[in-house]
């Protein structure tokens, strides 16, 4: 059954960043913080995962952000309002417990990972949480959201690599400030494994840093995103094997073994460049076509 895209618009100043509302009215009624869907566009498309961002259960809507990375995110760009995506399966992985923390609770979100944090933050602030949101990005063109999670958190901390907004910086300063100064009950990650990897290490209570429970949210290479594949595939520091779409997406951080989820995460580049190459190039001549014929 094909879902009708609702709204869509462009987040942030960069041109690659994206919100769509679709039209999902069983995944909307099943939506919790933590899930995510997997799409596939058209019938000649890949299956992908997006995290649900939001949901709306009255209207029956989720809503996606994504970041143009590749071809079938580019493709998903290229759709419009009234638009149809062909597949939309979900809600798939666990949701997030949510609990009544003593201590505050930190939420870091990179990139487009800030999206996925805003329903953890709703989630865990309806629960009486104290949230502190951290949001990071290189620069401020990639940042958005910034009222919406203001709206969920306690306290809001702005970072960028190269200080066009907030400070200056990457979002593990300012969470070893909040560590030194006070309790912290839990910390979740969701961004670029790179920054979920140095979350993870400022918090496993290795340096001079009190540990503190840490979830990151693995956003691996999905296929099925049931357990069959082998896609998704992380191993733990201890050599144990786990599957993010099944055990996760959000996992305890300090047990992943990041270094060979970076290796692995990168184990299709040369395909996924020739599939954006053949794609570019394809929408070139199907352009040179319309204006040929108009
Ligand atoms: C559970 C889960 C939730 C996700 N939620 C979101 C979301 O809400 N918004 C969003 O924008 N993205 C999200 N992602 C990542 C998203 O699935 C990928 O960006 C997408 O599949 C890329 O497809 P593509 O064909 O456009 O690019 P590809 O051609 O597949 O990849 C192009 C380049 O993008 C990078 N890339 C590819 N796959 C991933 C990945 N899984 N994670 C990070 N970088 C990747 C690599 O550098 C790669 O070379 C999520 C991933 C998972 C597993
Ligand atoms: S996506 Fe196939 S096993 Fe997880």
């Amino acid at each position: 059954m094909p879902y009708k895209i609702l709204e869509k618009r462009e987040l942030g100043k960069s041109g690659v960043l994206f919100e769509m509302v679709l039209d999902t009215p069983l995944i909307a009624q099943k939506a919790y913080a933590g899930n995510f869907i997997l799409l596939r566009i058209n019938e000649t498309g890949e299956r992908f995962p997006l995290t649900i961002a939001d949901y709306d259960r009255d209207k029956g809507t989720i809503t996606i952000v994504y970041q143009v990375v590749g071809k079938s995110t580019k493709l998903l760009s290229h759709q419009n309002v009234g638009d149809e995506i062909l597949d939309v399966v979900g809600p798939l992985g666990n949701k997030i417990h949510i609990q009544k923390y003593e201590y505050p609770v930190i939420i870091i979100g990179g990139g487009v990972g800030l999206a996925p944090c805003y329903p953890q933050a709703k989630e865990l602030k309806e629960a009486g949480n104290t949230v502190i949101t951290i949001i990071g990005a290189r620069n401020t063109d990639l940042l958005f959201w910034r009222e919406k999670m203001r709206s969920v958190s306690d306290e809001l901390i702005i970072c960028t690599d190269d200080g066009t907004e907030g400070i200056k910086g990457v979002v593990t300063a300012p969470l070893k400030e909040l560590i030194i100064k006070q309790k912290i009950s839990i910390v979740i990650a969701i961004g670029p494994l790179i920054m979920m990897k140095y979350v993870a290490l400022t918090t496993d209570g290795s340096g001079d840093l009190p540990k503190v429970k840490t979830y990151a949210s693995l956003n691996t290479i999905m296929i099925d995103g049931t357990g069959m594949c082998g896609g998704c595939r992380f191993s733990t520091i201890d050599g144990d094997i786990y599957y993010a779409c099944v055990d996760g997406p959000d996992v305890d951080a300090h047990m992943v073994d990041f270094d060979n989820l970076l290796t692995r995460s990168i184990r299709f580049i040369e395909q996924e460049k020739q599939s954006l190459k053949q794609y570019d190039h394809e929408c070139k001549a199907m352009n040179k076509f319309q204006e040929e014929v108009s």
